[in-house]
């Protein structure tokens, strides 16, 4: 097995017990052995027992290094565009009014379902091709635009395929209870039950890694979301919930209940919501993006996320309709203009705590035994990543031990 010596870097570990901030390390090495950390540390520490088993060494060039970055929750796979609702928008429609009037999530399962697979494969491969050039390593894929099995399983092996190929880890999401298709209209009831009958299948061919509901007054009720969450539940598979994006709808409190692993968007989200998600240890993912684009004014509860010890993630949220967004590094910045993150949190938001979200302990923090993904950044300063508007600092990515 070959042994792997990095040098002349910085690192930021992100771990939480470092006393630095960011967990920085100036004057670094970093040991990798079979795509993992094998140590990390000042480089005048490093045991010269590992040094002398080192097999090649790299020379970073005085580099910040920072795990890979996460970005945990994306609708990355889908057909068409929106763009024509973003005009709509512009001339005074909300989000809720082009939704009930047929367009919103329904006119991208109309898209996604006329695409074949491949065609689904070459959108999908752009969008994840600028998440990877911005240091990428780990990315969440859910479903939700397909909403009939065909689709839904068409969408899931794109993820799957898009993991393969690409030098990044896939994690895939069921998101069947995105919306309530046109061929169920006015019979949410009976969506959920195709819902749950859909789960088990997919979950028979590997293609389920967590599932997902949108709870909203525009979507599902707790009611119904909780009937996915039991058929998740019933084959061992984690939840995550889209919860008070739009109302506070007591969504985090129901996923809290379900060990959610994370609740997402979260604007409307309450002091119980808030206590709920602290004592279950659901992650808060909160999607500057989507903020933005749809020009909410009711901003996360970011102080209570912080009083109750919520951890924070941060992420793009890609998708067509509220946040066509491709850049985690912009979303280091929104998170921290918009949402007032320190850089420092922004950075835990798409590293540690995005692992969390995806209930991932090996990755997110640079540390012995965690996987060997990182990136090495041409910046002075880890603030730096959060700071600039639409620069892209990598220099270069190292996945599963190897340069990519
Ligand atoms: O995360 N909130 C629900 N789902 C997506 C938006 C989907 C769409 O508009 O296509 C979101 O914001
Ligand atoms: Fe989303």
């Amino acid at each position: 097995m070959t042994v792997q010596l990095w040098r002349h870097c910085r690192v930021a570990t992100l771990q939480p017990s470092h006393p630095a901030p960011y967990g920085l390390i100036e004057d670094a090495a970093l040991v990798l052995e079979g795509g993992r950390i094998a140590w990390v540390g000042p480089r005048r520490e490093l045991p010269a027992d590992l040094a002398a088993r080192c097999t090649g060494e790299h020379d970073a060039g005085g580099a910040l290094v920072t795990p890979g970055l996460i970005d945990c929750h994306t609708h990355l796979v889908y057909g068409g565009d929106r763009a024509h609702e973003f005009e709509l928008r512009l001339q005074g429609a909300s989000y809720e009014d082009v939704a009930r009037a047929g367009g919103g999530i329904n006119s991208t399962v109309k898209a996604t379902r006329a695409a074949t697979e491949a065609e689904l494969e070459v959108q999908s491969l752009k969008r994840l091709r600028a998440l990877v050039a911005e240091g990428v390593t780990t990315l969440e894929i859910k479903s939700g635009y397909g909403l009939a099995f065909e689709h839904e399983r068409k969408a899931l092996r794109v993820a799957r395929g898009l993991g393969r190929s690409q030098p990044v880890d896939v994690r895939t999401t069921f998101l069947g209870a995105h919306a309530i298709p046109p061929e169920f209209a006015g019979r949410a009831d009976a969506y959920v039950d195709e819902v749950v009958r859909m789960l088990p299948l997919l979950h028979a061919e590997g293609l389920v890694d967590a599932v997902d509901a949108f709870c909203e007054r525009i979507a599902f009720s707790t009611g119904q979301t909780e009937r996915v969450f039991q058929a998740a539940h019933a084959l061992g598979l984690p939840v995550k919930l889209h919860a008070e994006q739009l109302s506070d709808s007591g969504g985090a409190e129901l996923a809290a209940r379900y060990g959610a692993l994370s609740c997402d968007h979260l604007e409307w989200l309450g002091e119980q919501g808030a206590a709920a998600m602290a004592a279950a240890g659901s992650v808060a993912v909160l999607l500057p993006g989507a903020f933005y684009f749809l020009r909410e004014t009711k901003l996360p509860p970011v102080a209570l996320l912080r009083q109750h010890g919520v951890a924070m993630a941060i992420s793009t949220d890609c998708n067509p309709g509220s946040s066509p967004c491709t850049s985690l590094l912009l979303m280091l910045n929104m998170a921290c203009t918009l949402f007032r993150l320190t850089p420092e949190e922004a950075l835990a938001g798409v590293t540690r705590h995005a692992a969390k979200a995806l209930g991932l302990d090996d990755r997110g923090v640079i540390a012995p035994g965690k996987r060997a993904d990182f990136v090495l950044w041409d910046v002075a300063h880890p603030a730096q990543l959060a700071c600039a508007l639409g620069a892209n600092p990598r220099l270069q990515t190292v996945f599963k031990g190897e340069l990519v």
